[in-house]
């Protein structure tokens, strides 16, 4: 395979930014170029101010300061990216369709189709087209046929395409380790001598910083499929304990003992064990919706069933956790003041799709309370687009309904109700007898996280709601 010196990266997004970031830092000989539609993202990508880079990432603005200007560059330039480059990462988004057939379940491919016919368009040369957004399986099989059969003609007869499926693995608030000390690559690709060479190329990149054994090298439907399956069981975890927290609520048990002593068995493990107010994030709902359309598609409707109910625990938890609010409040919330602390779907990120936060304070307003927020990333702008999507009741109602402060204790302030959405580490440092005397009393802690010492909440004076805790 001749010498990769240009990638390109279609989508400069909480993927495609850092993922390329790293990528540039470990390849310093590498030219990558990441480009994006979106010409706001892409001036704060290029921001001299590190602090305003468009994705909070602990450890990003390090390793973009490193490589940018130097081999990583982020630009408008679609085509011209395209066109010099020998590897092209797909890396836009691929949300859950909102219309037409599969409506609230597929993935809407519009975007990955756009970028396939660009670049059929655009190519003259031979391309590696690397799938690294999150797609259905059997996806590849589209790309291949558009990347071949459109495009002027003068261009296709001397171009060859080699697809290969490379799934993203990171987290968000841990992007850059993810990234810098993977647990595996994954690395899908024709079983042909062109497509192993394709993915020899591939792997010879990531062989710049992981060890070779970490590099894990498929048949492209596998490597779609386990990106969906590693989601939709790591979901499923979080679903899980989150049904035992409530049969913990009914019985007596204490959800985080429950957890410790089931994930001492090597067999479970320990992580992703935390019983929460609900998971968000762009992914895991979209994921699974995308798995159970899948297979209800194939006829199989005990699969879709079994995955499905991961997503319908979710629900209940968010649905119960605000219900709680409601129920523990004298049955009413009405022209009450309930403050929360986070609104990002989990801590150290800005990243607010999906989170229950928003789920939470939608119910909370229909109850016609004062929803006050703090979230110490999050932007003011961001917190309301998230509620008015919801498209629940108009902009001004929202607005006189929901609050936001850049201050936690201004937040808390003569609140009947705290609630915890978000486990950022900051608010286990909060002067909580201040917080505690500036309430309304009885003064009501809601730890949707249960980051908080309850037993020292209690001393000072909170009743205090755990979740899984009686
Ligand atoms: P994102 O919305 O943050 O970024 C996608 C970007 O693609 C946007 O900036 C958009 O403007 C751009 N884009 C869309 N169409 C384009 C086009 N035709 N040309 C140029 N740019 C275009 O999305 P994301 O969170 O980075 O996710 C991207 C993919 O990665 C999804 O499939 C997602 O499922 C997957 N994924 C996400 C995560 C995560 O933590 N967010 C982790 C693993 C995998
Ligand atoms: C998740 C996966 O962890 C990544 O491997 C995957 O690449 C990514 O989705 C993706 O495909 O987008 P992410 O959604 O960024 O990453 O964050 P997670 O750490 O998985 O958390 C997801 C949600 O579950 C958060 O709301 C989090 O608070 C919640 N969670 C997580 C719990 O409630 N309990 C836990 O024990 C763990």
């Amino acid at each position: 395979m001749k010498d990769i010196k240009n990638i390109c990266c279609i989508g400069a997004g909480y993927v495609g930014g850092p993922t390329m970031a790293v990528i540039a830092d470990k390849n310093p000989t590498i030219k990558v170029t990441v480009v994006d539609i979106n010409a706001e993202r892409i001036a704060a990508w290029n921001d001299e101010n590190l602090d305003n880079l468009p994705i909070y990432e602990p450890g990003l603005a390090e390793v973009v300061s490193r490589a940018r200007g130097r081999n990583l560059f982020f630009s408008t330039e679609v085509d011209k990216a395209i066109e010099q480059s020998e590897i092209i990462f797909i890396s836009v988004n691929t949300p859950t369709k909102t219309y037409g057939k599969g409506k609230g379940m597929a993935a809407d491919l519009k975007y990955i189709e756009l970028c396939a016919r660009q670049i059929a368009e655009v190519a003259k040369t031979d391309k590696i087209v690397v799938e690294k957004s999150t797609l259905p399986v059997r996806t590849a099989e589209a790309i291949k046929t558009i990347l071949n059969q459109t495009g002027p003609d003068s261009y296709r007869d001397g171009v060859n395409f080699q697809i290969l499926s490379n799934p993203e693995f990171l987290a968000e608030g841990t992007a850059i380790t993810d990234l810098q000390e993977a647990d595996r690559v994954l690395i899908g690709g024709d079983q042909t001598p062109e497509g192993k060479e394709a993915i020899q190329a591939l792997v010879d990149i990531y062989a710049a910083w992981l060890p070779k054994e970490r590099i894990l090298t498929t048949n492209v439907w596998s490597s779609e499929l386990s990106k969906l399956t590693a989601n939709a069981f790591l979901a499923q975890r979080v679903s899980s304990i989150n049904a035992i927290s409530e049969l913990c609520e009914a019985t007596g048990a204490d959800v985080n003992e429950v957890a410790k002593a089931i994930g001492m068995d090597s067999r479970i493990g320990p992580k992703f064990l935390q019983a929460s107010v609900g998971f968000g994030g762009s992914c895991f709902q979209k994921d699974i919706l995308n798995l159970v359309y899948i297979a209800k598609s194939l006829g199989l409707s005990k699969v879709a069933d079994y995955w499905e109910q991961v997503i319908i625990m979710n629900d209940h938890q968010k649905i119960r956790f605000a219900s709680k609010i409601v129920s523990t409040l004298f049955n009413t919330v009405s022209g009450k003041k309930i403050a929360f602390l986070g609104w990002a779907f989990k801590k150290d990120t800005n990243d607010t799709r999906e989170s229950a936060a928003i789920y939470v304070a939608d119910q909370l307003i229909d109850e016609q309370a004062n929803v006050c927020v703090f979230d110490p990333k999050v932007k003011i702008q961001k917190m309301y687009d998230d509620i008015n999507y919801l498209d629940s009741r108009t902009d001004q109602l929202n607005k006189r309904h929901l609050q936001v402060v850049s201050n936690p204790y201004e937040a808390c302030k003569d609140a009947h109700a705290i609630a915890i959405l978000t486990e950022w580490d900051e608010f286990k440092d909060y002067d909580w007898q201040r917080i505690y005397d500036q309430m309304k009393k009885p003064a009501f802690l809601f730890d949707g996280r249960n980051i908080l010492d309850r037993k020292k909440m209690k001393g000072i004076g909170f009743e205090v709601y755990s979740i899984g805790k009686a």
